[in-house]
């Protein structure tokens, strides 16, 4: 596992800003995210409330690295400091998108913990998941909404994201569907899909063709040696 507990030490120690997050998330973070501590890298954390998890995130990943929130909330301003800039607006607004992608064009990791609406979710998705960097992570968490009515959830719904993620499990595996599922940009990009209770993680990496060469001894022997 390649998590130190540094995040869940820091939210049992939190005496700073406001933080809310489901204890079971701190082993995932840092599974998908250890990779880019101290290594300067750019964040994006969708849903800013009281800003505690930005500030986290910015000890999390050490000097030098970037934090970008996004909330609908004007008042969330006011949680910016140095290396932590926030973006007011709604997460389905391409507008928005296009001004930070501009302005961070090197995004390593986005996590959506926004409204956890489902059109929301899958339009940010859709918005930002082929413009960050092509070895980053885009995370989605709360999922537990994909199955609340009020949400646009429910079990099996049409639209929700978790049906929207299975569909991106075919095209992860596109290239074995014998033509059912054409192979797509997002198969091309893809390492991985990790799912969890309540989040998905989609590890990013250019994928090359697929192949299965068989290896074996210059010379078997009976033994195989
Ligand atoms: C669950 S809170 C974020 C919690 C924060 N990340 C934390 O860990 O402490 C969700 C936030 O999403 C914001 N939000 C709601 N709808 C939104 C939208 N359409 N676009 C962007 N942010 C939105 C809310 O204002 C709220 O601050």
């Amino acid at each position: 596992m390649d998590s130190d507990g540094f995040l869940h030490r820091y939210f049992l120690n939190n005496g700073h800003k406001r933080l809310h997050k489901w204890m079971h998330y701190f082993d995932i973070y840092e599974r998908h995210f250890a990779r880019f501590r101290n290594r300067q890298a750019t964040m994006l954390e969708i849903g800013v409330f009281g800003g505690g998890s930005l500030a986290m995130w910015k000890d999390y990943l050490g000097p030098g690295s970037r934090l970008i929130g996004v909330d609908i909330n004007p008042d969330c301003k006011a949680h910016e400091a140095d290396g932590i800039e926030v973006f007011i607006g709604s997460q389905d607004d391409p507008a928005l998108m296009s001004r930070i992608l501009a302005a961070y064009p090197d995004i390593d990791i986005v996590l959506d913990d926004g409204s956890h609406m489902m059109h929301h979710q899958i339009a940010s998705f859709e918005l930002l998941y082929h413009r960050i960097s092509a070895h980053g992570v885009y995370m989605v968490e709360d999922l537990h909404t994909c199955y609340w009515n009020e949400y646009g959830g429910g079990l099996r719904r049409p639209g929700t994201f978790m049906e929207y993620a299975k569909g991106l499990l075919d095209e992860l595996n596109a290239v074995h569907s014998r033509g059912a599922v054409a192979v797509t940009p997002f198969t091309a990009a893809t390492f991985a899909m990790s799912a969890y209770d309540s989040i998905i993680a989609f590890d990013r990496r250019p994928q090359g063709t697929r192949q299965a060469p068989i290896t074996e001894s210059l010379r078997p022997g009976p033994d195989g040696i």
